[in-house]
């Protein structure tokens, strides 16, 4: 395994939830995961990111944990992490695992000890807690949102104090003025090192610092998950006082272990400070998640995200799709143009210099499952906004890996969500080997990646309107985001991977292609 692996690879994101039944109880679980390793190692992923498998109540899904050292039994046990960790290293591939220092589950033994002792105890300094004040008993102490909907302040049991929440109920924020906090998180994450872990994805890792006295936000409060402004709690500076302290743990241990952000800043500029060499190795670049599907704005993020890492010596990182956001194939459109357009971004990221996420199930070319019944929905957006908002169960639905089944290979029985009408053609049984698959696809094209990699970013004279074009260093991208095919004039060599079979020389309405230099 080379040095410095984490500033080129293809990192495939697991949803334990989702990915494999090996148990049969419904939902995804470590054994699960282990059983596929060998496809993922054929898929040609250099690292998994594993979503939480933590004990927790799974009121989201696991992002609420209740015991950072233990395994929920329904995703398995230690020893089946242990087991599923070796295969992956035998595999060659790495795993990085999902750190949640933002909030605990309100059924973890701290918050349980912080309702038990009362207003003013150190338990209750672990988290945020304020006196209702009994000339306005209904007004929280300040005017923050929870990202799920609703305030962000929910009453303990007794009535007299609140506490903060930026996300469900079920989910406190931590207080990180507290040095017990911190000294817990040192000790959670030599844990999982000492384990083996090749790293950490952080969950909201620009939130766990709020500004001095809770001030109120500007507006009405509400904030976005992804697409967020800074706010006295997101993004302030003092969040990076606490990576500096991480850094130096993860350094201890052998094996170029890292740090991922999952920090949601207004900028790139922002975004890049998570990567100064003594802070965090990556931090997710959510910009292409919200580009629409355009050769401006495609471009637009990409210089900047290159822009801003390259000064501090970070790789970039490109990301379409996450357990959070709707399949970018639906993103894109209804049907074979979305596919096809999915098809041709994945090329295009796949391209550039630096690192690519992949979520589980787009190399199927799965689409969002937008019509899930209200009585399968899980995602607490959708109850905290009255079902005004669906939520994101729509991209969490189990992976299909055969034609048929009760939950089409997910495991033995049927899963816990109902997969679509058409996903047996999309399973991994009916696309393995089969010429123009997704599947296929996504293997040649990682394969294609290693074989020719990136250097830099030069662009070319664009090809057409909506269409641009730039030299890696190995290969030459072409990629048309219009409705109408692109002449390929002026471009040559032998052609490497196209997303779409190239007609008369012309590069269809929404593919790419690699020329190879
Ligand atoms: C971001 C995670 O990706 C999301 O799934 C979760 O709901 C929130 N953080 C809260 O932990």
């Amino acid at each position: 395994m080379s040095d410095n692996w984490w500033r080129e690879a293809v990192i495939y994101q697991v949803y334990p939830r989702s990915f494999a039944d090996a148990n049969g109880d419904g939902m995804g679980d470590l054994a699960g995961i282990r059983s596929r390793i060998p496809y993922l190692a054929k898929l040609g992923v250099d690292a998994l990111w594993l979503s939480p498998f933590y004990a927790s109540p799974q009121k989201d899904a696991g992002y609420d944990v209740a015991d950072y050292r233990a395994i929920d039994p329904r995703f398995g046990t230690l020893d089946d992490f242990d087991a599923m960790l070796e295969a992956a290293h035998e595999a060659g591939i790495r795993l990085i695992v999902d750190l949640v220092p933002n909030h605990s589950s309100s059924e973890h033994e701290w918050f349980k000890a912080a309702l038990a002792s009362g207003p003013g105890s150190s338990e209750r300094d672990r988290y945020h807690f304020r006196d209702v004040d009994p000339a306005k008993p209904e007004v929280p102490p300040n005017n923050w949102q929870s990202v799920f909907g609703g305030p962000a302040w929910t009453k303990t049991p007794d009535g007299k104090q609140w506490y903060l929440h930026l996300f469900d109920s079920s989910q406190p924020d931590l207080n990180w003025d507290n040095p017990e906090v911190h000294a817990e998180f040192q000790s959670i994450l030599r844990f999982w090192l000492d384990r083996g872990v090749d790293g950490f994805r952080i969950d909201v890792a620009h939130g766990m610092v709020k500004a001095a006295g809770l001030p109120d936000t500007g507006g009405d409060g509400t904030i976005e998950m992804i697409g967020t402004t800074r706010s006295p709690f997101f993004d302030q500076d003092g969040v990076h006082e606490i990576y500096r302290t991480w850094r130096p743990v993860i350094e201890e241990y052998e094996g170029d272990r890292i740090f991922v952000a999952e920090a949601w800043t207004d900028s790139a500029e922002r975004r890049a400070l998570y990567l100064r060499p003594d802070e965090l190795h990556q931090a997710f670049n959510f910009d292409l998640v919200l580009a629409p599907f355009s050769a401006v704005d495609f471009r637009k993020a990409i210089d900047a995200e290159i822009a801003n890492n390259a000064g501090i010596g970070a790789p970039c990182t490109w990301v379409l799709s996450n357990h959070d956001v709707q399949r970018h194939v639906t993103r894109y459109g209804d049907g074979p143009i979305g596919l096809a357009r999915a098809k041709a971004a994945t090329q295009l990221l796949l391209a550039l210099p630096g690192v690519v996420y992949v979520y589980q199930g787009e190399e199927l070319g799965l689409n969002e499952v937008l019509d899930l019944p209200d009585e399968v929905r899980e995602d607490p957006t959708f109850f905290r906004t009255n079902g005004e908002q669906i939520g994101r169960d729509g991209c969490r639905v189990p992976i299909p890996w055969r034609t048929e089944g009760p939950s089409l290979g997910f495991g033995d029985a049927e899963g816990w969500l109902p997969q679509p009408e058409g996903w047996a053609e999309k399973s991994v049984e009916a696309e393995d080997g089969t010429g123009g698959s997704t599947l296929e696809f996504y293997r040649q094209a990682i394969a294609l990646r290693k074989a020719h990699k990136a250097t830099g970013l030069t662009w070319l004279d664009d090809p057409g309107d909506n269409a641009f074009a730039f030299d890696n260093g190995a290969v030459v991208c072409v990629v048309n985001f219009g409705d109408e095919p692109v002449g390929l004039d002026g471009f040559d060599g032998e052609v490497l991977l196209s997303s779409a079979e190239l007609a008369e020389g012309r590069l269809p309405a929404g593919s790419a292609v690699w020329f190879k230099k």
